[in-house]
């Protein structure tokens, strides 16, 4: 209800600034403009993807893992526009997701948040960014594979299920076959225990699921995958309110009286504008529409 009220007034207030910049075409012209070409209101205010909503996450990231010299992706981030989105990805960390519109209250938010790596093959093959924002009954979750690359850069992000992002990063990092192969980056303790377990295997002492569970647990162990049973461990929560938050229908009625002066000053010098000979159109136009608004409030 109070981003509707909110909204209504933006409209509103938007509409006064039009009728001040075209004091001298008809009202129904203006609201059609407004519709058309919302990106000629050249009042970046409203909406600046440039300064998107601070975002916070569900939950903190986990502890670096994997091949060491992966350390330096770490606290750096890299960016990709790709069909009006913004893709931040920030290894080991966290992605956002920002709209590139000019719209009302374009979508910013977290696709996930570092988790662990998906090991195939016995080769880290992506890290897994979880508890993302909610997508009706589950959350937004991303995979980031990497993939040799001469230069650090996202390659693409698609979305193959609902919700469900994958992105490829390029990096020369990856470059080397053997740099990512899980069993060189164990100590020799898990090694061992890897070494053992294959020789049960070979042996028949454990089956194949029995092999997987065992293997899983040595990931486990050197803390590159999670166990089954492991809880997101919540952020540290930020409560503080943004003043350009329209949180409450009390602070909605605070912004709506600010905008009231400020558009009772625009009509006055509109009046006085449409004074001016050549003037075409009475400001009673906008007059109606300001009562609805009182009606909604
Ligand atoms: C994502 O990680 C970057 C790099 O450390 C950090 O500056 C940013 O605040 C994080 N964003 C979220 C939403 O956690
Ligand atoms: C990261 O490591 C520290 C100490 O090694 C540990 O106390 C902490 O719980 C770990 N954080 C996560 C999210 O696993
Ligand atoms: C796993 O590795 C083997 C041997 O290197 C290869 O033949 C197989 O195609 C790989 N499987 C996947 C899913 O990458």
């Amino acid at each position: 209800m109070a981003a509707h009220c909110a909204q209504k007034i933006l409209f509103y207030f938007i509409q006064a600034v039009l009728l001040l910049d075209k004091g001298s075409v008809s009202g129904e012209e203006v609201r059609m403009r407004l519709v058309e070409e919302p990106i000629n209101l050249g009042n970046q205010q409203w909406n600046a993807p440039s300064q998107p909503k601070t975002l916070v996450p569900k939950v903190q990231f986990s502890n670096f893992s994997g091949p060491p010299h992966l350390q330096r992706l770490k606290g750096k981030c890299f960016s990709l526009v790709q069909n009006d989105y913004k893709y931040d990805l920030c290894p080991f960390q966290n992605v956002t997701q920002h709209e590139q519109s000019l719209r009302w209250n374009p979508y910013s938010g977290i696709l996930g948040i570092y988790e662990e790596w998906e090991i195939v093959n016995n080769t880290f093959h992506a890290m897994v960014f979880k508890d993302g924002d909610e997508c009706g009954e589950k959350t937004r979750q991303i995979k980031v594979q990497l993939k040799c690359g001469t230069k650090n850069e996202i390659d693409s992000v698609g979305e193959p299920v609902t919700c469900e992002y994958a992105m490829t990063f390029r990096t020369p990092l990856v470059c080397h076959e053997h740099s990512m192969l899980v069993y060189p980056n164990l100590d020799e303790d898990l090694q061992a225990e890897w070494n053992e377990l294959e020789g049960r295997l070979y042996r028949e002492e454990v089956t194949q699921q029995g092999y997987k569970k065992m293997l899983h647990k040595i990931f486990e162990s050197a803390g590159f995958v999670l166990s089954p049973n492991f809880k997101p461990i919540p952020a540290k929560q930020d409560h503080e309110a943004h003043p350009d938050d329209f949180t409450s229908l009390d602070t909605c009625k605070d912004e709506y009286r600010k905008l009231n002066a400020e558009v009772e000053r625009l009509k006055s010098e509109l009046d006085s504008r449409m004074n001016q000979p050549g003037a075409g159109m009475s400001v009673n136009d906008y007059e109606k529409d300001k009562y609805d608004l009182y009606d909604d409030l």
